[in-house]
């Protein structure tokens, strides 16, 4: 049996939100489980490892949440994100009847009629924040409406997330920055976002009536809208804002792509990959459990770094270089098995729209200014100032 190498570096302070790649290159360096010393808990690095874990719910399970503080962890388990079959699948089929392939035809044209309005309206400024003025706009346009927690809500959703994100990390001060936030939004899921006072076609409304046919329990309703607000905005505007940076700094990537727009796909997967918006969840083994000739206890905790197994080099060759022609369509941005990404389709649709739409209408973009989102569960940007020509 091997010894577990221990590390003291803190993936949550600001240093390593900002820039987590070398400490993520060093973990996988030093073995497939590293202690994390600062937080008490594990983490696998590599990318066969992490696949692995995602395959096999059984031993590594979500139902004690995917968080890193165990108080948080108590507080928000039995969500669809932070629960194991019989429950997830009773949530997710409700969950995930609104994203399935099927539907997403159906919102299509909405999805494209949005973005040819956005893409006039940035091309005719010349100049504009990806983040805010380009990248917000589809998930607030649409995807909030779709939730449908009425009209006066949906500026407050994107706080609301933001913060339920932020406590996802360890108890550091932007968690405790972000509770009162956060109590706002479980208050307002439990008290105010009720059938009656939600929009009754929208997806919230829905789970309250596959409850009342039986398919759900009642008071899972409220918190399976943490399902919905909190995975379906940010994760979208930092996947798309990230990819126009890495387009802006690799123009010829941006040729191949205007070239051949049978690319687009590969290229959001290869910026998923190398620019991972959700850059981890944890998990917590059922049984005492070896991890390439490490043993590790039964009820530790285990981070699954998406980050750093998406440029792990055993598994992508020059993992840093941004190329939409190697079709990582195996990366984990999205994770992988039970949980994966209810809401992939969705996010590929609203990127692709876009990105179709710049294609015929950008031939450069230039960064003026970026300003990092420091924030302890996304990677991203939440400035990112380009003109383009
Ligand atoms: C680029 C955009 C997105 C990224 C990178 C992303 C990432 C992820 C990841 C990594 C997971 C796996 C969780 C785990 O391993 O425990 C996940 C699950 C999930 N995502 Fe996304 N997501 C995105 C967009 C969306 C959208 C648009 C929705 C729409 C509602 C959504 C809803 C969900 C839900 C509900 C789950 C939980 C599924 C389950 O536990 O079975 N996501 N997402």
């Amino acid at each position: 049996m091997s010894d577990i190498p221990v590390s003291d570096a803190d993936l949550f302070d600001d240093e390593a939100r900002l820039d987590p790649y070398p400490i993520y290159a060093e973990l996988r360096d030093r073995g497939p489980v590293v202690l994390m010393a600062r937080h008490g808990h594990y983490a696998l690095p590599r990318y066969a490892d992490v696949r692995t874990a995602l395959m096999d719910w059984r031993t590594f399970s979500s139902a004690r949440s995917v968080f890193v503080d165990e108080q948080m962890n108590a507080n928000l388990e039995g969500i669809t994100l932070c629960s194991d079959p019989p429950d997830h699948t009773t949530m997710r089929s409700v969950l995930g009847r609104p994203l399935r392939p099927d539907r997403m035809r159906e919102i299509t044209p909405t999805i494209e009629a949005e973005a040819d309005h956005i893409v006039d309206r940035v091309v005719a400024a010349g100049r504009f924040d990806a983040a805010t003025e380009l990248a917000e706009h589809l998930p607030m346009a649409v995807v909030a409406t779709l939730v449908g927690l009425g009209e006066g809500n949906r500026g407050k959703m994107l706080e609301w997330a933001a913060a339920i994100w932020d406590v996802q990390g360890p108890a550091n001060q932007r968690f405790q920055d972000a509770m009162p936030q956060v109590e706002e939004f479980l208050a307002f899921a439990q008290n105010d976002a009720v059938p009656g006072r939600i929009d009754p076609d929208g997806w919230a409304a829905h789970l309250y009536q596959a409850a009342d046919r039986g398919e759900l329990p009642r008071e899972k309703c409220p918190v399976m809208m943490l399902d919905y607000v909190t995975p379906s905005l940010d994760t979208t505007i930092l996947g798309i804002t990230s990819t126009i940076a890495l387009f802006a700094r690799h123009p010829e990537q941006w040729d191949l792509l205007r070239a051949d727009r049978s690319l687009i796909p590969h290229a959001i997967n290869e910026s998923l990959r190398i620019e991972t918006p959700v850059p981890q969840f944890t998990r917590v083994l059922t049984e005492d459990h070896e991890i390439d000739g490490v043993a590790l206890g039964k009820g530790s905790r285990v981070a699954l770094l998406y980050g750093s197994a998406n440029r792990d080099e055993r598994k992508y060759p020059d993992p840093d270089r941004f190329d939409i022609t190697r079709k990582p369509s195996d990366h984990l941005a999205f994770g992988r098995g039970e949980h994966v990404c209810v809401g992939m389709h969705l996010a590929r649709l609203e990127m692709s729209a876009l990105l179709e739409r710049l294609a015929d209408r950008v031939a450069r973009f230039e960064i003026v200014s970026e300003e990092p989102l420091i924030n302890n569960g996304l990677r991203g940007f939440k400035h990112l100032e380009v003109t383009i020509s």
